[in-house]
């Protein structure tokens, strides 16, 4: 921030603050005005709006501004009582993906022995397929996110994923959704490279200990590809950059130890102006209206990128560092 003119960075007004304060708040408020538009609009995702939230308070230091009793009894409300797996909010039919989120807020509470865990065991393991491939729900759809759900909530129950599961079809399935050209991975097989779901596969590879499967150049090369001159990361080619992105890439490369192959400076400068100095939280990209989502990829990128003021977050699970410490829990990542 001093003008030295004899430095070479010139740009210094376009370096902004994190606004700490009005992130905290932002989160804070979301959700109390549940008569509010989005709130009532997103009913369908309740359940992973709460982890974004708790998940980004934590990483701020600011957990206690949440009511840990509220959230656990609404957590409660939602398992399944014949299926064990979690609803995104009371009424709806559960699915892996909040039943991740469900186990991750309470992991971080340090609450799972408020649920019916084994039921949540038993759920999993009905979701796997005879390819090795898991289901999201009983209606049949199958993407390798949802691989990475099912090895990850195990994980965090402290399951052995080997008398659990088919690991090694498991595997299989997921290697099979690697496309050749460019080392990355797609929803199925033969399905495009997309960032998103590379971070699920390199996850789930981290978490089952396979990470030698991957090609580390080849990929690392193409995740790199994705930084633009804005500094932000899209998604696939062509595409425009988006804050959420900032979390997908750079954790997969963090997972490979290969976090220096971007410019985190200009990464950095590009979140920063993805923040809403008004209301707070973060948005898609610059300009846009913030959402809860974009606000924990944000600030959980920043983490990774060892923002000062933040703590440290887990590549693998994008859970606080500390909470895998005190689990024991220690996914794969390459040196
Ligand atoms: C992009 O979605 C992101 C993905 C496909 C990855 C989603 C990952 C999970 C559900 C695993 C759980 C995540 C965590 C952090 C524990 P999009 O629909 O926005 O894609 P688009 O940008 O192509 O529209
Ligand atoms: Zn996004």
């Amino acid at each position: 921030t001093n003008s030295d003119a004899n430095s070479p960075t010139t740009d210094d007004s376009k370096t902004e603050e994190l606004h700490f304060w009005k992130h905290v708040e932002y989160i804070e408020n979301h959700g109390k005005d549940q008569d509010d538009y989005e709130y009532c609009m997103t009913e369908f995702l309740r359940m992973s709006g709460i982890y974004w939230g708790v998940t980004a308070l934590d990483i701020m230091n600011q957990l206690e501004r949440l009511d840990r009793n509220s959230i656990i009894e609404f957590i409660k409300r939602c398992q399944c009582p014949t299926t064990g797996g979690f609803a995104p909010c009371e009424g709806h039919d559960p699915h892996i993906l909040y039943t991740l989120s469900a186990v991750q807020i309470l992991c971080i509470y340090d609450a799972l022995e408020q649920i019916d865990c084994e039921a949540v065991v038993k759920y999993v393991m009905s979701l796997q397929q005879h390819d090795g491939s898991f289901f999201g729900d009983r209606w049949g759809e199958v993407d390798t996110r949802f691989s990475f759900c099912a090895v990850a909530i195990l994980t965090l129950l402290k399951k052995d994923l080997a008398t659990t599961i088919d690991v090694e079809k498991a595997v299989q399935f997921v290697m099979s959704c690697c496309n050749q050209t460019d080392g990355g991975f797609g929803s199925k097989p033969g399905a495009e490279s997309h960032a998103g779901l590379i971070y699920c596969c390199v996850g789930f590879l981290s978490l089952t200990h396979r990470l030698h499967l991957l090609d580390v150049d080849k990929l690392g090369w193409w995740l790199c590809e994705r930084q633009l001159p804005s500094g932000g990361l899209n998604g696939r080619p062509e595409k425009l950059p988006d804050v959420c992105y900032s979390w997908w890439v750079l954790a997969s490369l963090t997972i490979m130890g290969r976090l220096h192959w971007i410019s985190a400076d200009k990464l950095k400068q590009f979140i920063l102006s993805c923040q809403d100095n008004e209301t707070g939280g973060f948005a898609d990209r610059t300009g846009n209206l913030p959402d809860i989502f974009h606000t924990l990829f944000g600030i959980g990128a920043l983490s990774l990128l060892g923002f000062e003021g933040l703590k440290a977050i887990n590549a693998t699970l994008c859970m606080p560092q500390y909470v895998m410490d005190r689990l024991e829990i220690k996914p794969q990542i390459l040196e």
